[in-house]
């Protein structure tokens, strides 16, 4: 694909990765990405923001082909996705200096080997001339790691904001517009790669609420021009209360488990509590994710298999503990045959999550109607405690 124009002075470069189906080699990305690099043309210098991921290099160094000078490449993030194209980018402009914050120019020389003497470390607020147009470098750690930077265009009120704000999702299109794909892309893209660094996100959107924005180009998918719903989004995702919602992860092998999991949905559907329910062998991990995003309460089904739970509910609850989601209470609704020793070590599996373990629900090969009751009962206690702390 050519350079797209996203303002007669900003072009948007890079490339859309139709085919990418999982991130880091974990997180699926089902409508694939883009790797956004932008050409900013001042009436006397031009800056490249961030390049592309290696793999798909070559589509940047062809539309660089007809691009004779760039004067600053900026490294926003040190991710190779970003960055994996800088030391070809940088062969190709000798002249150009490589602009990045202090904790990138350690990361871009460990990561790429590029070399010390073609880097300059930009300050947080530091600006940059192009002539007619200013950039101003506004640090914004732990979007996604802690050397992030996103750059302002003073001039065209445009954030370029790297991670920040980004999508997953692959687009012929420059602007979101009112695609309505790019909600749930953006909420995706948050669920698997942000949700961990809330306390800094806050921190990010309180600072760049100084700023008057009229524009966001993010690194990841399209471009939003009237941004003011994705910044309230990520407000939503970050800071408001959870919702009166339960995620269930869970897996059966024999029927049992999947007993207490339906009787769970009925309990708490009947108590006007949402439901999402993740069968773990076939789920799309991202989208259990997305619904951590707002998930009060995490009820894990699993049976006991060889001595523990079913390794992918170990997997599923490792992953959301990472991801440190907003969820304050969690329980189990366990199956076993034998191994009734594995079910007292069951709540040391959530303790990452940080929530209260609220009662477990254990059968003894298949569920009774004393199990199917304390189902009943455990479905009440969720939805007193979820009204109790004002949860909707
Ligand atoms: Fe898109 Fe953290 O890289």
């Amino acid at each position: 694909m050519k350079a797209r124009e996203v303002t007669p002075k900003i072009q948007m470069l890079g490339a859309v990765d139709w085919n990418r189906t999982l991130f880091d080699a974990l997180i699926p990305l089902p409508q694939g990405t883009s790797y956004n690099a932008y050409l900013v043309s001042g009436n006397q210098k031009v800056a490249l923001i961030d390049t592309a991921d290696p793999s798909l290099q070559d589509q940047l160094l062809e539309q660089l082909a007809s691009v004779p000078r760039v004067d600053y490449v900026i490294a926003q993030h040190a991710e190779q996705d970003h960055s994996g194209a800088l030391p070809q980018v940088m062969a190709k402009y000798p002249k150009a200096q490589l602009i990045c914050s202090q904790k990138a120019s350690g990361m871009l020389q460990d990561l790429l080997d590029l070399p010390a003497n073609r880097i300059q470390v930009a300050a947080d607020g530091e600006t940059l001339s192009l002539g007619d147009l200013t950039l101003e470098f506004i640090y914004t750690p732990w979007v996604h790691w802690p050397e992030t930077m996103s750059t302002y265009l003073k001039e065209e009120k445009t954030l370029f904001s790297c991670d920040f704000f980004g999508s997953h999702l692959a687009t012929s299109q420059v602007y979101a517009a009112d695609d309505p794909a790019v909600y749930p892309a953006a909420k995706r893209y948050y669920a698997e790669i942000m949700m961990p660094f809330r306390v800094p996100i806050q921190k990010n959107l309180e600072r760049l609420a100084a700023y008057d924005i009229e524009r966001i180009a993010p690194s990841h998918g399209p471009v939003y021009a009237a941004p003011l719903w994705i910044v309230d989004a990520y407000k939503e995702w970050v800071s408001a209360p959870p919702k009166n919602e339960v995620v269930i992860p869970y897996i059966s092998m024999h029927h049992s488990t999947e007993m207490l999991v339906k009787r769970m949905i009925g309990a708490l559907a009947e108590r006007g509590v949402g439901v999402k329910v993740f069968d773990l062998t076939v789920a799309d991990i991202g989208e259990m994710a997305m619904a951590l995003v707002d998930a009060a309460t995490v009820v894990v089904g699993t049976p006991i298999m060889l001595g523990g739970p079913h390794p992918l509910v170990g997997y599923a609850i490792n992953l959301a503990a990472l991801l440190k989601p907003k969820a304050k209470f969690a329980a189990f609704l366990v199956s076993y045959g034998w191994g009734a020793g594995a079910v007292e070590r069951l709540p040391g599996l959530i303790e990452g999550l940080k929530v209260e373990a609220l009662p477990p629900v254990v059968a003894r090969g298949m569920p009774r109607q004393a199990e199917m009751e304390a189902v009943d009962a455990l479905a009440e206690l969720i939805s007193t405690k979820h009204r109790e702390m004002g949860f909707k």
